[in-house]
């Protein structure tokens, strides 16, 4: 009996201990010792698989609740390669890793893009120090070369670094240094380094053609041709860059800031939102830097990099030669002789480009001339000679083998333009000639043999212009609140009279902008989701492309089609009453006075535009994007800065490129003159007290300005405003001052969207 109970008691035991180790595995594990082996199987801790097709092995993995950072092994999809490398992971306190639904892996750095190991390959923190990547015939993939260096242990930090220490606790290795396409909170991007990005999430093969990089001159993101191209660059301010020792950039809570060390102080940076949970920013496959964050799944809160081009800045959007407009893609039209000199890679797929359909031969170079390629300009500039004309721009252009197209942009003197020679074509952009004027002429190679010729006329297929508008209150500034309607019937049945139909929607006020009705049925996702049906059709929400909300009104009948379209367009112009007016603009004055008078350090914006002034639904008005904002100490009257803001908006002391927080408020005279039309007859006296303040903001003597204090109080009718001050308006037009800023245009000055 005793011994039966002896023997009970023990084998319990022996099961709860086995329970223990089996539920209670430590799930905290962020260090390993020298010479621990891992291999690549099922057997390593926390495998999970993911519903997405992903999933991972963990070597490593710090804390115990919430968004993790971990190491290990990743896979996706058929999971015959594998990388080696850092993740976020969804983690609780019991151990396991969480929502295998949504949680999916973050990949923020691997060391085997272009490797990929399999199953059994196995790390090794050897005995003296080396950390060793072997696939699983025994082939070094990858080594940090670290043997010799007293290295005496591994550690994943609480902020994603893989560290490999002494026994001075001091950092021998880290994969900070080391870059891959992500950063994440914390980490820097030092002068000299770069993310490139992978070629598709399933394809992690670094993508070469692309980087994004910091210098002694700045952040800079760039197409590798050569000379490498620059779309995007962020430059440091004031530094002379030949004193400064170290610039480098760090994600922070807020913002990706740019330092140099000479400084030690934030000298430029792009704003991020505040994080309230886990964020990472990855350079994409498509030249985006995203920054995602972790709510309930990973989701995109910024993306940096966007220029005034919108969507189109981005050099590879269409691929080589495409021409993109809102995003969509086509490759130039052809010339005026009819010869079509480009044809798309592949018909399906219009985002890859165009290709020469005779490619151009240096052999055959007194054969080449020039298409133009009307209304179009290349988001990346950068100019290889100044004060030319066209004519010696394509001179040049002639003359060097390698260029394949004379980028020509002026201001008001076609004389005395700049000219851009590059060597590779990537996509160009629709363009209005709105800020500066840009010619672009392609080289091409003259078809010779005549029966070539004949082949390469195609007939210009017409591209049947669909009677769609869109009608937009005040630009974008009201953006919130644009209706478009689709005469559907009207293109139904009236297919034979469309030319007709269009000359009479030509000659309706207000009505800027078009869409095709295939893009507006992509929009509205196939009229899949329906707001309202109303008297004269149903209403559908839908989205534009630069992720603004919209309603879409389907008309249906033809006989009432115009009369109630322009009842529609007045009813919606009767919503920007005066006082809503009004309020926007006290908001945004208010806001500003924050900014300039009430911080211990004065913000000075400058970046205010229609665009990046927020209403929430109850129009309150918000200033957003501080993404070119400037930080300055109170006792720091001015500040010099490279120029930045966005054209039309700056004011004319950026020429002397000493500036004050009154370049914001000359800016804020531009939005209220903007915001100010119709109305003028029932809402006089208003109006006018706007228009003097605006008149007082815009005078060129930016010390002549009010304060944004006293304008709050103009607007809120306790001051008066002078009647009669001498206004001494800038006198410089805007193409001239266009020019100046023409270099500068890819870089820090941002645009309309
Ligand atoms: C590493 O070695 C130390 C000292 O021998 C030991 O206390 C510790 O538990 C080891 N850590 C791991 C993760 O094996
Ligand atoms: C996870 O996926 C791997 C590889 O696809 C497979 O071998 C394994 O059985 C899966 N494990 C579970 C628990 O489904
Ligand atoms: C895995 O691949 C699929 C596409 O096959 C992709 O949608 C998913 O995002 C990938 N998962 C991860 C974690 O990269
Ligand atoms: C991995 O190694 C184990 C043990 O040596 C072996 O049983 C298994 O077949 C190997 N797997 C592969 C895919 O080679
Ligand atoms: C380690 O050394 C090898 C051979 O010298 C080199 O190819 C490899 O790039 C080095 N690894 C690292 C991480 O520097
Ligand atoms: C080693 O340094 C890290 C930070 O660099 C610190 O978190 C850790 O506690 C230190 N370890 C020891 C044993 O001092
Ligand atoms: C991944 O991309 C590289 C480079 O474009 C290509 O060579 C390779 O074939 C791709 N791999 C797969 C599996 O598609
Ligand atoms: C830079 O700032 C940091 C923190 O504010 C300070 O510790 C450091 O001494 C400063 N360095 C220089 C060169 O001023
Ligand atoms: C970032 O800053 C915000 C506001 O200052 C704060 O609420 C948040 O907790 C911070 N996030 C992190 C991850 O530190
Ligand atoms: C090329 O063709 C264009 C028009 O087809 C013609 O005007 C031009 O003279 C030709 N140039 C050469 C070098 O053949
Ligand atoms: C180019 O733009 C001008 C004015 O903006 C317009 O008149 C002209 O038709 C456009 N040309 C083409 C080919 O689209
Ligand atoms: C012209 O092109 C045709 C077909 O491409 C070829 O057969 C012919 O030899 C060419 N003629 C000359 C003069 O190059």
């Amino acid at each position: 009996m005793g011994i039966w109970w002896t023997k009970c008691v023990f084998s319990f035991i022996v099961l709860l201990r086995f329970v223990h180790f089996i539920n209670a595995q430590p799930y905290d594990y962020p260090t390993a010792n020298l010479s621990t082996r891992w291999i690549n199987s099922p057997s390593l801790r926390h495998s999970v698989n993911f519903t997405d097709g992903s999933m991972v092995r963990s070597i490593l993995l710090r804390g115990t609740y919430g968004p993790r950072f971990a190491c290990g092994f990743f896979c996706n999809g058929t999971c015959d390669s594998y990388l080696f490398a850092i993740f976020i992971l969804q983690t609780d306190s019991v151990s396991y890793i969480t929502s295998p639904s949504i949680g999916f892996p973050q990949v923020v750095w691997s060391v085997n893009r272009n490797n990929p190991v399999r199953i059994n390959a196995t790390l090794d923190l050897t005995s003296d120090g080396d950390l060793v990547l072997k696939d699983a015939d025994g082939s070094t993939v990858w080594s940090t070369n670290t043997s010799g260096h007293s290295v005496a242990g591994l550690s994943l930090t609480d902020s994603g670094n893989l560290v490999l220490f002494d026994d001075n606790n001091e950092t021998v290795w880290q994969s900070f240094d080391h870059p891959t396409d992500c950063l994440v909170p914390g980490q820097k991007l030092m002068e000299g380094k770069k993310l490139t990005p992978s070629v598709s999430v399933t394809n992690w093969t670094q993508l070469s053609l692309l980087s994004f990089s910091v210098t002694k001159e700045g952040l800079f993101a760039s197409v590798e041709s050569n000379p490498p191209q620059v779309y995007f660059s962020l430059p440091v301010g004031v530094t002379n860059s030949k004193t400064s020792t170290l610039t480098y950039a760090i994600f922070l809570n807020g913002s990706l800031a740019l330092f140099s060390s000479r400084l030690n102080e934030s000298d430029s940076f792009l704003t991020i939102p505040k994080a309230s949970s886990a964020q990472y920013m990855r350079f994409d496959p498509d030249g985006h830097l995203r920054v995602y964050e972790w709510t309930t799944s990973w989701k995109e809160v910024e993306d940096l990099l966007t220029g005034y081009l919108g969507e189109c800045s981005y050099p590879t959007v269409c691929g080589n030669y495409g021409i993109c407009s809102k995003g969509q893609c086509s490759c130039p039209p052809s010339a005026i002789d009819g010869t079509n000199y480009f044809k798309q890679v592949d018909y399906r797929q219009p985002n890859l480009g165009c290709s020469e359909t005779t490619t151009l031969s240096r052999e055959a170079s007194k054969h080449h001339s020039f298409q133009e390629i009307k209304n179009t300009t290349y988001a990346i500039f950068d100019s290889n000679l100044e004060n030319v004309d066209l004519e010696s721009c394509k001179v040049a252009c002639s003359k060097n083998c390698l260029c394949r197209a004379a980028i020509f942009r002026y201001g008001t003197d076609a004389a005395r333009g700049s000219c851009f020679l590059p060597s590779q074509i990537f996509s160009l952009v629709t363009y209005d000639n709105r800020y500066y004027n840009s010619i672009i002429h392609v080289k091409v190679q003259n078809v010779t043999n005549v029966s070539d010729v004949s082949t390469a006329v195609t007939r210009r297929k017409k591209r049947s212009r669909v009677p769609v508008i869109v009608w937009s209150s005040h630009g974008s500034f009201f953006g919130l609140l644009i209706l478009i309607a689709i005469l559907r019937l009207l293109v139904l049945k009236r297919r034979n009279s469309e030319e007709g139909e269009e000359a009479y929607l030509d000659q309706v006020p207000g009505l800027p902008m078009r869409f095709s009705y295939e893009d507006l049925k992509g929009m509205i996702k196939n009229f899949s989701k329906v707001l309202s049906e109303g008297g004269f059709g149903s209403v559908y929400e839908g989205l534009l492309d630069d992720g603004t909300k919209t309603a879409v009104k389907q008309i249906d009948g033809l006989s009432h089609v115009k009369k109630s379209f322009l009842t529609e367009v007045e009813a919606i112009g009767s919503i920007h009453h005066v006082n809503l007016r009004k309020k926007i603009i006290l908001d945004i004055a208010k806001g500003l006075t924050h900014l300039h008078e009430d911080c211990r350090q004065k913000i000075i914006h400058l970046d205010i535009k229609p665009q990046n002034i927020l209403l929430d639904e109850n129009f309150n008005a918000k200033i957003s994007d501080f993404r070119l904002s400037k930080l300055i100490d109170r006792d720091q009257s001015r500040v010099v800065t490279t120029m930045r803001g966005t054209p039309g908006y700056l004011a004319p002391e950026w020429l002397s490129s000493e500036i004050t927080e009154k370049v914001d408020i000359y800016s804020f005279g531009v939005v209220v003159l903007e915001t100010l039309c119709e109305d003028m007859q029932c809402h006089r006296a208003q109006i006018t007290t706007m228009l003097r303040v605006a008149a007082r903001c815009l005078q060129s003597d930016h010390t002549k300005r009010p304060s944004m204090s006293h304008v709050v109080n103009v607007l809120e009718g306790v001051l008066e405003i002078e009647n009669n001050p001498e206004y001494e308006l800038s006198s410089l037009p805007l193409k001239t001052m266009s020019a100046e800023f023409t270099a500068l245009l890819p870089s820090v000055l941002s645009g309309p969207r």
